[in-house]
């Protein structure tokens, strides 16, 4: 082989791997943002990541998938676990827009669309609301649906929450409107519902939202539809569908749907050229500071119905439209003092203490600085004044200093070498960008961490504060989690200002949490790692501790979203004495430390058989999931020579079929399965409107 060439097979294997770590990323992201609420990068790091895919894609088409995420919206569903709405395929796929933070690529969307359509035509400017997408129908003037985006063609019913947000209409006024239509748009909270909502969150001890955007996808998804009433959501729409509409212009259809009473924004505007465009973004980067909601960019439209028509989508966007995003918003400030805070996991955060600033609606007064290599990269100074921006996280960033506005005062921070609070020497993985305190079962902060996190509501649903764990660690009657269980009165009397109601409550809310099902029980030991979805995951995988923690490492990568490091770490956790010690006397307080005990052992049918499931079934994946674990089998997220067979329901996935066939597994269907059990089939017959119905798309929009 030529040097030349192996040169290039190198480069195609590096861009192979990038490639398939750069999916997995934006995968994960994905995840975190539309589906968790919880995003852990910038929207902006977000779109660097895929800006990255899009072009290694486009080197080397021979490495496109069709399930990339390039070619994929994000999705909003619970993939394989629970989902506690109905969904609905959607009449027209519900796509996302291609943006850019470069107004020269909006210049070229306005020639390439000048080019093809090669006639006069104008522009519908509007702000990017930051919400959650929203689909409703109307039919014969009534509300009759509202649909999350979901994955773009199948959304989450979330109707009876929508009826509970005050300014969209459960019935239109005036005339005009077709018999059916849908009308989309963003569902957003404004900065002062937010603030409310994050002041009750953190004084009920429940964790705040990271941003407004994450706070109305998480209301709108909220269990109980009153609750939303209270979330303060509002509403504006920006694009109409429907088979029969008699306008020609965009700008037309939502002049009429603002008739009908839908709230539509006042703030968009009608461009002739990329002259009048660039002024309309211009004037709302800096306008948008005085709204009292979240904008993320402009969105420029081509107007004119036909032409959009003409234009027509991509699989994942359309080609008359394009988001040009604003930079995030920022402050300056001045950096007062350094705080070193120790995390539940033990890593070591530096965190600036500013002079308060406003900031994108709120006022902040500390931000993180990560660790202390980017205190090295920034070259920070306490005393200096800094550049502040909210990216996805609670605490903000702080992005850059001002060194021409240093004073000979300024302190250069010294990164410290042990544990602020428990003096054990600090350590580094290799890899990892933060120092950790190693002294995990030592250190009162990373135990008292713990300990809260193991009351929390999402894990033990305990009713107490960081106080009240505070003073029972300093009182020295808790250590771990199963001495919360041998607490008695008398021992709860011992705390400040605590009365026999107060101690009643705690043991009353202990009590119940023995009740809390095992997925949560599992969340609550605070695995490093393993969130509220890894311990669903692990929970349905293995059906009970035992079996979780006599798995190996190759057992453990065989559940859902659990790579290497997951794997490890719960190895690790389990390795420990005196985590299994812990475990038995939580067992022995009566936690429930298998899924859920009724639908336990029902036979053992499916004993020692590893089985894989693909595709949809007449009941949620993970109740034909807990079938398998009840029936004494083990579900498996991937195919291998280990797998005993492929229970595949409607659209399985191509890749396991293909992967069952060549290892020559067997391949089950659900009425073969619920023979197997003794079970007998589900009627299939479904309704005008079951989720079971397919999607058609109409190729055309109006
Ligand atoms: S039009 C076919 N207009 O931004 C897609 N979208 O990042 C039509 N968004 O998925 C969408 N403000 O959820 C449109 N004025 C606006 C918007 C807007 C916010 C959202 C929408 C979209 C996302 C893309």
């Amino acid at each position: 082989m030529f040097a030349s060439e192996y040169c290039m097979q190198v480069e195609k294997e590096q861009a192979k791997i990038r490639i398939e770590e750069l999916r997995g990323l934006i995968n994960e992201n994905n995840r975190r943002y539309y589906v968790e609420n919880s995003p852990v990068i910038s929207d902006y790091e977000f779109d660097m990541l895929m800006n990255e895919l899009i072009a290694l894609e486009k080197e080397f088409p021979e490495f496109v998938t069709p399930d990339s995420p390039t070619k994929k919206v994000g999705s909003d569903l619970k993939n394989g676990l629970k989902n506690e709405f109905v969904q609905y395929p959607h009449k027209y796929p519900m796509l996302s827009l291609g943006n850019t933070y470069d107004i020269t690529e909006v210049e070229a969307f306005a020639e390439r669309a000048m080019k093809i359509l090669g006639k006069p035509f104008t522009y519908s400017c509007e702000l990017k609301f930051d919400g959650t997408a929203i689909c409703l129908t109307y039919r014969k003037g009534q509300l009759f649906r509202a649909l999350t985006r979901g994955d773009g063609v199948v959304g989450d019913d979330v109707t009876a929450n929508v009826r509970h947000i005050p300014n969209i209409p459960q019935s239109l006024k005036g005339s005009g409107y077709p018999d059916e239509f849908e009308i989309r748009g963003e569902i957003y909270m404004p900065y002062k519902a937010f603030d409310r909502l994050n002041e009750e969150r953190m004084r009920d001890e429940d964790p705040p939202f990271a941003n407004p955007r994450n706070a109305a996808s998480g209301s709108l998804k909220l269990l109980n539809p009153s609750e939303v009433a209270h979330r303060g959501l509002e509403c504006t729409l920006y694009h109409i569908l429907s088979d029969t509409m008699p306008f020609n212009t965009h700008d037309e259809a939502l002049t009429a749907a603002a008739s009908w009473g839908l709230p539509v924004s006042d703030k968009r505007k009608v461009c002739r050229d990329i002259g009048e465009i660039e002024e309309y973004i211009k004037y709302w980067d800096t306008e948008r500071k005085a709204l009292p909601f979240a904008t993320d960019g402009a969105v420029i439209k081509i107007n004119e119905l036909d032409y959009q028509k003409e234009l027509g989508y991509t699989a994942k966007f359309p080609r008359w439209a394009v988001a040009y995003k604003f930079k995030a918003e920022q402050a300056l400030t001045k950096v007062l003092s350094i705080d070193y805070q120790v995390g539940r996991t033990g890593a070591v955060t530096p965190v600036a203490n500013l002079e308060p600033v406003q900031l994108s609606g709120t006022v902040v007064k500390r931000a993180t600085l990560h660790n202390s290599e980017q205190m090295e990269l920034l070259d920070i100074r306490i005393g200096d004044y800094v550049h502040v921006e909210k990216g996805g996280e609670i605490i903000p960033k702080i992005t850059g200093v001002e060194t021409d506005r240093r004073t000979a005062e300024a302190v250069k921070p010294v990164f410290p070498d042990k544990c602020p609070d428990c003096g054990t020497p600090l350590v580094k993985d290799e890899g990892e960008a933060k120092w950790f305190c190693p002294n995990t079962d030592g250190c009162p902060t990373q135990i008292k961490s713990k300990l809260v996190h193991f009351l929390s509501r999402k894990a033990m649903n305990v009713i107490a504060g960081d106080a009240t764990v505070d003073q029972l660690f300093n009182l020295g009657l808790v250590r771990k989690p199963s001495d919360f269980y041998r607490l008695t009165g008398n021992d709860l009397l011992r705390l400040d200002g605590w009365k026999e109601r107060s101690a009643k409550r705690f043991l009353d809310s202990l009590e119940n949490s023995k009740k809390v099902t095992f997925d949560h029980v599992l969340f609550a030991l605070g695995i490093r790692y393993v969130g509220e979805s890894t311990a669903k995951a692990m929970a349905f995988h293995f059906g009970n501790i035992d079996s979780l923690m006599n798995a190996d490492r190759e057992q453990l990568l065989e559940v859902e979203d659990v790579g290497e490091v997951i794997a490890d770490s719960v190895l690790e956790y389990f390795a420990s004495e005196a985590h299994r010690e812990d475990i038995c006397r939580l067992r022995e307080a009566g936690l429930q430390f298998s899924v859920d005990n009724k639908k336990q052992a029902v036979s053992e049918t499916l004993s020692s058989m590893v089985i894989v499931i693909s595709g949809n079934f007449s009941i949620p994946r993970d109740e034909i999931k807990e079938l398998i674990t009840a029936n004494g089998g083990k579900n498996s997220s991937s195919v291998s020579s280990r797998t005993s067979f492929l229970l595949a329901g409607e659209k399985p996935g191509p890749e396991k079929i293909r992967k069952a066939e060549s290892l020559g597994i067997r391949i089950v269907d659900e009425a073969a399965f619920r023979e197997m059990l003794g079970q007998p089939a589900v009627n299939d017959s479904a309704g005008e409107d079951s989720h079971t119905q397919n999607t058609h798309f109409e190729p055309t929009l109006f």
